[in-house]
């Protein structure tokens, strides 16, 4: 059904693969439109509750196609609104673990970003080279860097076009958690599997709060907050959640 992504569901998670060994995951159009296929396709399953999005061990993806891109020119980037699709991505409200080995550079740099639980190793190399290209970042890379690790090494890794390990990227808190090579993925799939196993309802609005973080003032953020947790009320999962804790057994959500 796809070119460029691998899917599968394990249990209550679905897997998107990228699956361009050649190209180590160049994010072409065409893998665009399929990863955002396919993850519009998961986050509408009831029987999904997380994402795991994951590369190869080599690539998680070493940016946007730049063969693709090479020839194009201001008009038809513009008429093409050239790469806006992935806005998609971060609309969807199931959450999205990104399983990050190997290379993460460029638009799979700002890929990975658009997660929501970054797992990598020491061996994941995160950058933004495209000031080596003549251009800058152009999926959100000058804007979510600079929100997850800050001006000064937002500023070193995009205009020197350095990259950044994954234990300086924990520490810098880009990365969720530093683990293992071998154990990237592993693990994803474990962290997703726990997060598809809590209230699924919840879970939608907890990511939607901790976003508004980033788009909203600090009085407007706890309102948000606030009225959401107070909707959360009028759930059977909190019924639910609140009851098993009293009876001290675990908690059988409806995931609705
Ligand atoms: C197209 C790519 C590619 C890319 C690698 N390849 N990256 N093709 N676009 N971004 C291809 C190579 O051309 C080569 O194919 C094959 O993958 C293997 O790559 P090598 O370079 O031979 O591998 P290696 O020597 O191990 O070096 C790995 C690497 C290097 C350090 C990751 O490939 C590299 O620097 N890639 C480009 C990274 C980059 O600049 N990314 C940012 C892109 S701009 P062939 O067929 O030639 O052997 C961007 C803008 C986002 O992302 C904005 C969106 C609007």
């Amino acid at each position: 059904m796809y070119e460029n992504i691998l899917t599968e569901t394990r249990g209550r998670v679905g897997v998107i693969t990228l699956n361009r060994p050649k190209a180590l995951n160049a994010l072409n159009e065409a893998t665009m439109r399929e990863v955002v296929a396919a993850a519009t396709e998961f986050d509408a399953s009831p029987e999904v509750g997380a994402i795991v999005l994951a590369g190869s061990e080599k690539a998680f993806a070493a940016g946007a196609d730049i063969k693709e891109m090479a020839q194009q020119s201001y008009t038809s980037m513009y008429a093409s609104d050239w790469f806006a699709h992935w806005d998609r991505l971060t609309a969807l409200r199931t959450p999205i673990v990104a399983a990050v080995r190997g290379y993460a550079l460029g638009g799979g740099c700002e890929l990975a970003m658009m997660a929501d639980v970054l797992v990598a190793s020491e061996n994941t190399k995160f950058g933004q080279p495209e000031i080596n290209l003549g251009i800058i970042p152009g999926m959100g890379g000058s804007q979510r860097l600079t929100r997850a690790v800050g001006k000064a090494k937002a500023m070193d890794m995009v205009l020197t076009g350095r990259m950044m390990d994954g234990v300086e990227a924990e520490r810098a808190g880009l990365v969720s958690r530093l683990v293992d090579d071998k154990q990237i993925l592993p693990i994803a799939l474990e962290i997703a599997e726990t997060i598809a196993g809590k209230s699924k309802h919840a879970s939608q609005v907890a990511k939607e709060a901790v976003n508004a973080a980033f788009e909203t003032t600090l009085t407007q953020g706890v309102l948000f907050e606030r009225r959401t947790f107070h909707s959360l009320f009028a759930t059977e999962d909190q019924k639910e959640g609140m009851a098993a804790f009293v009876e001290k057994r675990k908690a059988d959500f409806k995931h609705r």
